[in-house]
């Protein structure tokens, strides 16, 4: 092979020219300044320093949770319609006002757990987060791959997340931490149940379903609100693996998914997704036996049938890894007029979490990388400066009133829209209390029973694998769970683990949970 580099410029090279970031021509990328071909380097050898120093700097911390990820780009297509009736009638929110109206969106999918390089065919949850660039600005549905979550108050998520992530002595991810954890989390059931299922294994990236577990609100031009829960189903169908067949993909490639996706965008197979989405009235609804604002929960199809409203297709990959999947930063907080929170205690923690965290990890400018800005909106603010400072945000008239209100110019407020009484109204003494109907188990039994034979069994097997590995108590209290999940499961979990409900007939509910008539129940007939 030729060494061209030994040979310096060549008279008929018509390649651009390398510059430092200062624009200066790089004339020597081999060699530092020195004193004689052998003496010492000198301080003054900038171009040298800032090469070096730059590299230093290439990381920035990995995502505290959802690390490894990949972004792609597409648009969000509405249906314009909610059934047979205009969707103005439920939301007067820009991406879904007319049918056939397009908005570009950026998505990242991630898996939760693992680091920055880890495996993505990991038993884990899939993050399936979407940002919609709006011409009212930027609107981030930050979803996962499965319809529940592990709990239902933010203050659990660290605990959740540290029993989840691996031992900080040994930094290896342990059964016995998270069954601990989880078998005094009676809440959790729902999502285990399905999380140790095939479901917790999505094929790849263009196979599994979104949700948005949380519920959010919309608002009409009337200023009434609907609760709403999101759901992303993949017209290319929902594929999932066993842990036989993910051991196998696995060996071959830690990145499979990553891959499957951009290779299916590059050769012009475009995923696609259509969105759904259920709404109920925004009350408690008492007559439910769960809470609508619980996120271990979902609403039963019957009756809160999911409708759609658009279709969402992803047509190419990132130019940059870095800039735009690494600096992609969403959150639940990012909504535009005609979307709202609801008090679902989990969205409330989320919103801060997110912009808290990207503030830390990307920096306090990082709403002015192109990436996460509202590039189909106009950014006019006050806020001023900061580390990476990239550009002055939109001013008004007068680029000396940084600040507001003023009478010799710069910007105004915005008028409030029509009507902005949102929701119903709500009174109640300052507390710390679980919401009421927690119905811990329901749900996750049901859940089994809608599962094909062959996704119990392997429920079954993954369970009690990793149960295997846990101590004796944290198996007994797991089958107890089990066994108020639904009969079935918890005898044949315990039936591998050596333990019959006889053994646990002798615990008592934790302290933690509310049983339903028909847990106490199914919990007189153990012994
Ligand atoms: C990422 C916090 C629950 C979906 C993150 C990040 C934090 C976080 C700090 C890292 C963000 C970043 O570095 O840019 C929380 C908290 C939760 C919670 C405090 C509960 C209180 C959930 C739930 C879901 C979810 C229930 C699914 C509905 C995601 C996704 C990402 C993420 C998809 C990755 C976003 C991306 O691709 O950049 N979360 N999370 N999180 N979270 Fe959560």
């Amino acid at each position: 092979m030729t060494d061209v580099s030994s040979k310096g410029p060549q008279p008929n090279d018509e390649r651009p020219v390398l510059t430092n970031r200062q624009g200066h021509p790089v004339y020597d990328n081999q060699n530092q300044r020195t004193v004689g071909a052998r003496g010492p380097a000198t301080l003054e050898n900038y171009q040298f320093l800032e090469k070096i120093s730059h590299f230093d700097r290439e990381r920035i911390p990995e995502r505290v949770v959802h690390a490894r990820g990949i972004t792609t780009y597409g648009y969000f297509e509405a249906t314009g319609y909610l059934g047979d009736e205009p969707i103005g009638r439920y939301t007067r929110a820009v991406p879904f006002s007319e049918p056939g109206k397009r908005t570009d969106v950026a998505v990242r999918f991630s898996t939760v757990i693992g680091g920055r390089d880890s495996s993505e065919s990991a038993r884990d949850p899939r993050g399936f987060a979407v940002k919609f660039y709006t011409e009212h600005g930027n609107w981030d549905l930050v979803g996962n791959n499965l319809a529940v979550f592990f709990i239902r108050d933010a203050i659990k998520f660290s605990d959740v997340i540290h029993a989840l992530k691996p031992d900080p002595v040994t930094f290896r991810q342990e059964p016995r931490r998270i069954f601990d954890f989880m078998s005094q989390t009676p809440e959790c059931m729902h999502m285990l149940v399905n999380l140790f299922s095939p479901r917790g294994i999505p094929s790849d990236y263009r196979h599994m379903q979104g949700f948005g577990v949380n519920t959010y609100k919309w608002v009409n031009e009337r200023g009434e609100t609907h609760l709403v829960k999101y759901h992303w189903m993949p017209k290319q169908g929902v594929r999932s693996m066993t842990a036989a067949d993910a051991a196998i993909v696995q060996g071959r490639d830690l990145g499979h998914a990553t891959k499957d996706l951009q290779d299916a965008i590059d050769r012009g197979d475009h995923p696609e997704w259509e969105l759904l989405v259920q709404i109920m009235s925004d009350d408690e609804h008492p007559e439910l036996d769960f809470d609508p604002l619980d996120d271990t929960k979902v609403w039963p199809e019957d009756r809160f049938p999911a409708m759609p409203v658009g279709r969402m297709v992803l047509d190419s990959n990132v130019a940059n890894f870095f800039a735009e999947n690494e600096q992609i930063s969403f959150g639940t907080g990012v909504l535009i007029d005609g979307l709202d929170f609801s008090d679902d205690k989990m969205l409330v923690g989320r919103t801060f979490s997110y912009s808290d965290t990207q503030r830390y990890r990307v920096g306090p400018n990082y709403l002015q990388l192109p990436v996460n800005h509202a590039k189909n909106a106009q950014v006019r603010t006050n806020q001023r400066d900061g580390l990476m400072t990239y550009h002055v945000d939109g001013q008004g008239e007068n680029p000396h009133v940084n600040y507001e209100p003023s009478i010799t110019g710069g910007l105004r407020e915005a008028e409030y829209p029509v009507n902005d009484e949102q929701g119903p109204v709500i009174s109640g003494r300052l507390t710390r209390k679980r919401i009421p109907r927690t119905n811990d188990y329901a749900q996750a039994g049901e859940r089994y029973l809608l599962m094909e034979q062959w996704e119990r069994d392997d429920l079954v097997l993954n369970f009690t694998t990793l149960l295997a590995q846990c101590d004796r108590p944290v198996q007994e209290r797991m089958v107890w769970h089990l066994l108020l999940v639904e009969d079935d499961l918890g005898l044949r979990v315990g039936a591998g683990l050596g333990i019959g409900p006889e053994d646990v007939a002798h615990l008592e509910p934790l302290a933690s949970q509310d049983l339903t008539d028909e847990d106490r129940d199914r919990l007189s007939k153990l012994g």
